[in-house]
């Protein structure tokens, strides 16, 4: 085996971790069911590889998710590897394994996979390390297998792709690693910026997007922008580089981008309505919603769902659920660009009867209750729910808790997310914690997790008085309306009312989740 190649991409300082649930295999699956594609069925094992895995944040929690599954990442940047070679041990994740090594060498036994992933790697990777990819998408998914590609897109990035360029061209004058080099640079911007330099005053919204790298992390900045070969493609392109190489489109997360009335204005609702070709939907959706981020799902020989109940034959293994029982109705929702307001009969059942631990779809469409709709209607309703963020989909139904008594001794049995919460409290991105019944994760903030991590340490008694000790320890402050709070009482008030908050709605979710449980 020759040494692994990075063909440009930045090896100096390792990325920031992060989990991403469209990752998920129950995320891709319902996708490709509700796009009338059968899924690869996980009862009885699966086989998932992760390309470009960084950190491996979601590759280990989704292993500690979905323990019937077999997860490998493989990443160039050994400091990322040996990260996630300790938190498969720490986490004693038996499904998981991890590979350093460059696209161009896998190990031969990842064959016959059922997903392969990639997050944040397709639009930063030379055109070679693209040709392994599809090589690997073409040889290495089994039949029906399901491929998941993010990348940055037009024509959203038209008006900032410059921005990139001279982020990249500064950087490279500047001493220091990647990190240090992609700050420096956007300070520069920054300048630039306030010195009303003409690109600035001819894009505002460049402009503004300066705001929003400025508070990005640089290791992020340095693996987003200072890559040599940074492309952002058409939908149209990627979907035909795919198609040369055996797969098709299948549809995108998140959700609700499967539906082009939840995301393309009124207005040009009779024109999509005439188009029957989904490939030329998507890149005029693309258009009229000036997306810049895609998530596309790509199946290899997929095959055509005819109808619901052949859908339910397939694969009636997923949950519906919705996660707010007392919403009511009407509700708009905006996920974009447009609002959506959801309303009628067939909505205010199906809200009513997912309130509880959740149905499959076969129990859904069975129930007496919605006898005036059609199969497919009440296919869609559901889904285009999941999609308007009405209803949850998981991997099984949530677990029965007993609300009436308080807590008091808690635990967590998932060793994995012990060393999870001890490793990312207070890192500022959330602390994702793996869970088997929904086959993903539930992200806490900071302090939730805060509250979550001294509650299990030390009891529930004066829990404020212990989360304000913890947060006193670690140099935390607690922000009102952006500026810290320096009363010592206001700042116990405050911690009071969350950790009422933190009983009463999160600890809840955590048990229904199977991801705290109560002892003694
Ligand atoms: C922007 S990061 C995304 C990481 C991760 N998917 C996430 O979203 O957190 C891209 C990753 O791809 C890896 N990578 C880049 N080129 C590679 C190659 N040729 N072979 C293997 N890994 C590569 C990098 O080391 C980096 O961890």
């Amino acid at each position: 085996m020759s040494a692994p190649k990075s063909a440009g991409y930045v090896t100096d300082v390792a990325y920031v971790p992060g989990f991403y649930q469209h990752l998920a295999p129950r995320a891709m699956r319902h996708v490709a069911l509700l796009n009338r594609i059968v899924p690869p069925a996980v009862a009885d094992g699966f086989r998932y590889l992760e390309l470009g895995c960084g950190l491996g944040r979601t590759l280990t929690t989704l292993a500690a998710a979905n323990p019937q599954g077999t997860f490998t990442g493989v990443d160039i940047n050994p400091q990322h590897t040996a990260q996630i070679a300790h938190d498969i041990e720490i986490g004693a994740l038996s499904n998981a394994r991890i590979v350093t090594s460059d696209f161009s060498q896998l190990p031969d036994d990842l064959r016959d996979l059922d997903f392969i992933t990639l997050h944040g790697v397709w639009s930063w990777v030379a055109p070679d390390v693209r040709a392994d990819i599809l090589r690997i998408a073409s040889e290495r998914l089994a039949p029906g297998g399901l491929l998941l590609v993010s990348y940055n897109a037009m024509p959203g990035w038209a008006h900032l792709q410059p921005i990139r360029g001279i982020l990249r061209q500064y950087a490279s004058l500047r001493q220091g690693d990647s990190a240090q080099r992609a700050r420096d640079a956007v300070n520069y911007l920054a300048y630039m910026r306030d010195q009303k330099a003409k690109y600035f005053v001819d894009n505002p919204n460049a402009a503004t997007y300066v705001d929003t790298i400025r508070g990005q992390d640089p290791r992020y900045l340095a693996h987003e922008y200072l890559n040599e070969h940074w492309t952002s493609f058409y939908f149209a392109d990627v979907a035909g580089q795919f198609a040369d190489a055996g797969l098709n489109f299948v549809g995108s997360l998140p959700v609700h981008t499967n539906f082009w009335d939840l995301c393309v204005a009124p207005v040009f609702h009779d024109l999509f309505r005439t188009t029957t070709n989904r490939l030329v939907t998507e890149a005029h959706k693309d258009f009229c919603a000036n997306t810049m981020f895609r998530w596309d799902l790509y199946g290899k020989q997929p095959t055509l769902l005819p109808d619901v109940a052949t859908r339910i034959r397939v694969a009636d293994d997923l949950w519906f659920r919705n996660p707010k029982p007392g919403v009511q109705l009407p509700i708009t929702v905006n996920l974009g660009v447009v609002n959506s307001t959801v309303d009628g009969g067939l909505y205010a059942a199906l809200l009513g009867m997912l309130a509880g631990r959740g149905m499959r779809m076969s129990e859904i469409i069975a129930d007496p209750r919605l006898s005036s709709s059609s199969d497919t209607e009440i296919a869609k309703a559901v889904d285009a729910g999941v999609g308007m963020q009405l209803f949850e989909v998981s991997t099984g139904p949530v677990l029965e808790i007993d609300r009436s008594a308080a807590a008091t001794r808690i635990g967590m049995p998932s060793a994995f997310n012990r060393a999870i919460l001890a490793a990312e409290l207070f890192g500022g991105r959330g602390v994702p914690l793996a869970s088997a019944t929904s086959g993903s994760a539930m992200t806490l903030g900071d302090l939730d997790a805060a509250i979550l991590s001294t509650w299990l340490d030390e009891g529930n008694d004066d829990l404020a008085a212990a989360v304000d000790a913890l947060m006193t320890r670690r140099d935390r402050v607690i922000n009102h309306e952006g500026q810290p709070i320096t009363d010592p009482a206001e700042r116990r008030s405050r911690l009071a009312t969350a950790c009422d908050s933190f009983r009463a709605n999160v600890l809840p979710i955590l048990e229904e989740q199977g991801i705290v449980v109560r002892e003694g």
